[in-house]
């Protein structure tokens, strides 16, 4: 692994929309340097993006006055992003259907009750939500997870 294995890298951001490119270019700048492959950089971006656009129009109501907290983590050869949020926090259980119950469902079904988390339980080899003063979504990608099913 890189010289990067168990480096920190933080980042914050006002919560508005605007500045979501940034975490995204972090990101890819971090991924790459470890050596995840494209596809995977692709994955983790939509994610990431999908956890910061929800602390902006959820958390804050989309009224740009907070700010979002991310970290990337390398740790045994997998990549760790935690979104954190200071907004209104939710009850992920009450909230989100997980993955399995949207199984077989038609898709304008799932549409319905929201796809952003379901997409990062898709893209992403775990998703953690912990709720407390705000929300933190931590994100976890390992590197080469998908050749298994190549
Ligand atoms: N950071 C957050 N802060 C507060 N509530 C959130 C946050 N992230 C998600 N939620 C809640 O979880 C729900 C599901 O999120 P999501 O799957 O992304 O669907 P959508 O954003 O389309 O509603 C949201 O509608 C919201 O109620
Ligand atoms: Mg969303």
């Amino acid at each position: 692994m890189s010289a990067l294995n168990e480096t920190k890298i933080y980042l914050t951001i006002p919560a508005d929309a605007a500045y979501i490119d940034i975490v995204r270019l972090t990101l890819y700048g971090v991924a790459s340097k470890a050596g995840f492959s494209y596809e995977e950089m692709e994955d983790m971006k939509v994610a990431v993006s999908e956890a910061c656009t929800n602390a902006v129009l959820h958390a804050y109501n989309d009224c740009h006055n907070g700010i979002i907290d991310i970290s990337f983590t390398l740790e045994d050869n997998s990549m760790h992003i935690s979104i954190k949020d200071y907004g209104s926090s939710f009850k992920y259980e009450q909230n989100v259907v997980s993955t399995a119950a949207h199984h077989d469902k038609p898709l304008e079904e799932i549409a319905a009750g929201g796809l952003g988390i379901f997409m990062m339980q898709a893209l992403m080899d775990s998703v953690k939500v912990c709720s407390d003063l705000g929300t933190e979504i931590i994100l976890i990608k390992r590197m080469g997870g998908n050749e298994d099913s190549i």
